[in-house]
């Protein structure tokens, strides 16, 4: 299933000097549980593109175009209310310096509970899930308006036929938005209905306990009762005691040792990894069902980057995450991403699954950060990318790449080559791919290179598989 599809987006800055052209007309969609790595150059255009999928751009950027869609809304046109219940609930993100996103003079434990606190009306989340659907229906159609209108800005000359299926839509709205309301009452209706049957159920049960009072000591019997009354108030809504518990089981689940006494610290005391591990608890205590990552590991030191990859895994795997992992070193994607899209000069340039991208890349600029790749056997970079990425205030006319690559044609600085299919996953924007094109394989060292870094991957699962056999676990 689709979870979220980015179409057509491009965004730009105003600045002083002009307007910068930080990302260009992408598309990409995520599957359900995949994980997909988004790789580029500094400057590439990479947080722009999610930090507009969490709606946190900066007040200068401009989105000239595009909808970014989850579950059949378009998260650049929501309003306030719903972004809180979509954005920072069901997608999160884990920023590339945890120390910002923690304060350093709030206790641990208080910055984990405090999302917790704020979201913990059951009663509201639970009518919220149950009305799913008429709101996804509504918002479909308000949303196929939109780009019915868009399409009839370019299109003038058929603009009455798409009136007329406007119209025909807009006639299914009101229909559409009183199923909503409906469904919003009857699912509130119902939600405290069972609310009000549980709680009396449960305060039978007290009574009971202070009717059966033998052989208890006052101390046994007072604390039955608070159990008790505890367990009545959660059944409205998170309690603090309630957070507590919750916050140090995720602390475990992200490998806090301790938790129960880290819960009582502050950012200062822990490492730069456990903040990071923090930072994802955090994220993960509104359950989201997406997780971008932006640059999780460039902080951290190698051995240390590659425990907090085992982790994102990990959370991925036990809770079917769906995933965008950015990152600038395509060294680190192989193990974690399905499928990687290379994004250079604010455009996609390349998307395939891992395989296609490692074994059969087609792009120039893939075929350069594959060569700049740490090497895995002595870490050096065997290549450095010639030259600097454009000044995305003036973008390059054609093929953004071409001024940095030996391969580039005349076509390449005059036109902006388009997506050529290479599989039903793999598709690449290059010239070169063109029919008429010149038939260019990629470096011989760069296979070299990356049969090197198969072979050794293979080593290393094995001596991993090794270990956890001897471990046992
Ligand atoms: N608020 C802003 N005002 C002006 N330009 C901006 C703003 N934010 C980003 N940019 C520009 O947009 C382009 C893309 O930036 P972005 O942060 O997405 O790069 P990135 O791929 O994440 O790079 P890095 O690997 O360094 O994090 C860059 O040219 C950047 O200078
Ligand atoms: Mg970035």
């Amino acid at each position: 299933m689709k979870k979220l599809s980015v179409n057509n987006l491009t965004i730009s800055f105003r600045t002083v000097t002009g307007k910068v052209h930080a990302v260009r007309d992408i598309n990409f969609e995520l599957e359900e549980g995949e994980t997909l790595a988004i790789v580029g150059e500094s400057g590439s255009g990479k947080s722009v593109t999610t930090r507009a999928i969490m709606g946190i751009l900066a007040g200068n950027a401009i989105i000239e175009s595009g909808n970014i869609m989850y579950e059949g809304e378009d998260l650049l046109q929501i309003t306030e209310e719903q972004f809180h219940s979509i954005r920072g609930k069901k997608i999160g993100m884990i920023y590339q310096d945890p120390l910002s996103s923690l304060n350093p003079i709030m206790k641990i434990g208080k910055q984990i509970t405090e999302g917790l606190l704020l979201n913990g009306d059951h009663l509201k989340n639970r009518a919220e899930k149950l009305c799913n659907n008429e709101r996804i229906a509504y918002y479909e159609l308000r949303h196929q308006i939109r780009q019915l209108k868009n399409k009839m800005e370019y299109d003038k000359a058929n603009s009455a036929q798409y009136k007329k299926e406007i119209a025909q839509i807009k006639s299914k709205l009101p229909n559409a938005k009183k199923a909503m309301n409906d469904a919003k009452k009857r699912a509130t209706a119902q939600v405290e209905a069972e609310y009000k049957l549980e709680v009396s159920k449960a305060k039978g049960e007290l009574a009971e306990i202070r009717k059966n009072v033998e052989g208890l000591t006052k101390k046994e019997l007072d604390a039955k009762i608070k159990a008790k009354e505890e367990a009545i108030k959660r059944l409205r809504r998170v309690t603090p005691e309630e957070a507590k518990e919750r916050a140090i089981e995720v602390m475990r689940e992200v490998g806090i040792p301790n938790p129960e006494q880290r819960f009582n610290q502050y950012p200062f005391q822990f490492s730069g990894g456990m903040r990071q591990r923090i930072v994802i608890a955090i994220v993960l205590t509104s359950n989201p069902d997406i997780l971008i990552c932006d640059e999780p590991t460039t902080a951290l030191d190698v051995t240390i980057q590659s425990q907090i990859l085992e982790l994102i895994a990990k959370l991925r795997r036990e809770r079917s995450l769906t995933v965008i992992f950015i990152t600038h070193d395509l060294g680190v994607v192989a193990n974690v991403a399905d499928r990687i899209a290379v994004m250079y000069a604010g455009k996609i340039q390349e998307i395939g699954k891992v395989e296609e991208i490692f074994y059969n890349p087609k792009h120039p600029y893939t075929w350069a950060l594959l060569g700049s790749m740490p090497d895995l056997t002595s870490r050096d970079r065997l290549l450095t990318i010639p030259g600097t990425p454009p000044d995305m205030r003036f973008p390059p006319k054609g093929d953004a790449f071409a001024l940095r690559s030996e391969y580039a044609m005349q076509i390449d600085m005059e036109e902006q080559p388009p997506m050529f299919k290479l599989s039903d996953t793999h598709y690449a924007a290059t010239w070169l791919l063109h029919k008429d094109g010149p038939n260019i394989q990629k470096p011989e060292i760069i296979t070299e290179r990356i049969e090197r870094m198969r072979v050794m991957t293979e080593e290393l699962h094995k001596e991993l598989g090794k270990e956890t056999t001897t471990n046992g676990n």
